[in-house]
């Protein structure tokens, strides 16, 4: 009788042993695939810079508020990690004036290979068209600027990602957003483009 309740005892605790070190195993694991990520996605790590800013209409019809486009903008990816190639989709980006989304772009999927530490040129985004613009306020605003001849632009490029390491090992990265707060000078469309100083944009995960 005692002998049986022994090694049912015996078994008992081995039982939380083993649940005891699964659950430490998991956390570990987790606490190490957190720290990787962390290394790898400090906020430094990846640099966006907007490389060029053509704007060559941006009119504003004066009661009806239609703000006429037709913005490109080209963005630079920098990604210094040179173990990890990043493989970006669902890329989107939007344009807003005065904090109102006016435009919005769809980009098609693109990669940044291991070893890259130069600067990937993403496709220019484009945005083109017209849209309503909401309040006096906004619209005084655009009189304003329209008179200093610079335009304040928000352009804003989302992306989710996929860490790709040793060629083969594919992890879901975390989402990636750019935050570009331009100052942008309208040009005539016979002017030629002018010359733009490279802008540091804001990167976040
Ligand atoms: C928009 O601007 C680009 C230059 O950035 C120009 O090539 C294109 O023709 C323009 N589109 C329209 C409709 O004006």
């Amino acid at each position: 009788m005692a002998a049986s309740c022994c090694r049912w005892l015996m078994s008992f605790c081995s039982l939380v042993t083993c649940i005891v070190s699964v659950v430490v195993c998991v956390v570990v694991a987790a606490g190490l695939a957190a720290l990787v990520l962390y290394l790898l996605f400090r906020p430094h790590l990846i640099h966006a810079t907007a490389a060029s800013v053509d704007l060559t209409t941006f009119s504003l019809a004066p009661k009806a508020w239609t703000l006429r486009y037709n913005l490109s903008l080209a963005l630079d990816l920098r990604n210094p990690n040179s173990r990890v190639a990043l493989l970006y989709h669902a890329v989107a980006a939007d344009a807003y004036y005065q904090d109102q989304r006016f435009s919005h772009a769809g980009l098609p999927d693109f990669s940044q290979p291991m070893g890259s530490s130069d600067t990937t040129h993403i496709s220019p985004v484009a945005f083109q068209g017209q849209y309503q613009l909401v309040g006096g306020i906004a619209a005084a605003a655009f009189r304003r600027e329209a008179t200093e001849g610079m335009f304040s632009i928000h352009v804003s490029l989302a992306a989710k990602t996929n860490l790709q390491m040793v060629g083969v090992i594919r992890l879901p990265g975390p989402d990636l957003k750019v935050d570009c707060p331009l100052r942008v000078q309208r040009r005539s469309a016979s002017a030629p483009p002018p010359h733009v100083h490279p802008t540091a944009c804001h990167v976040t995960y």
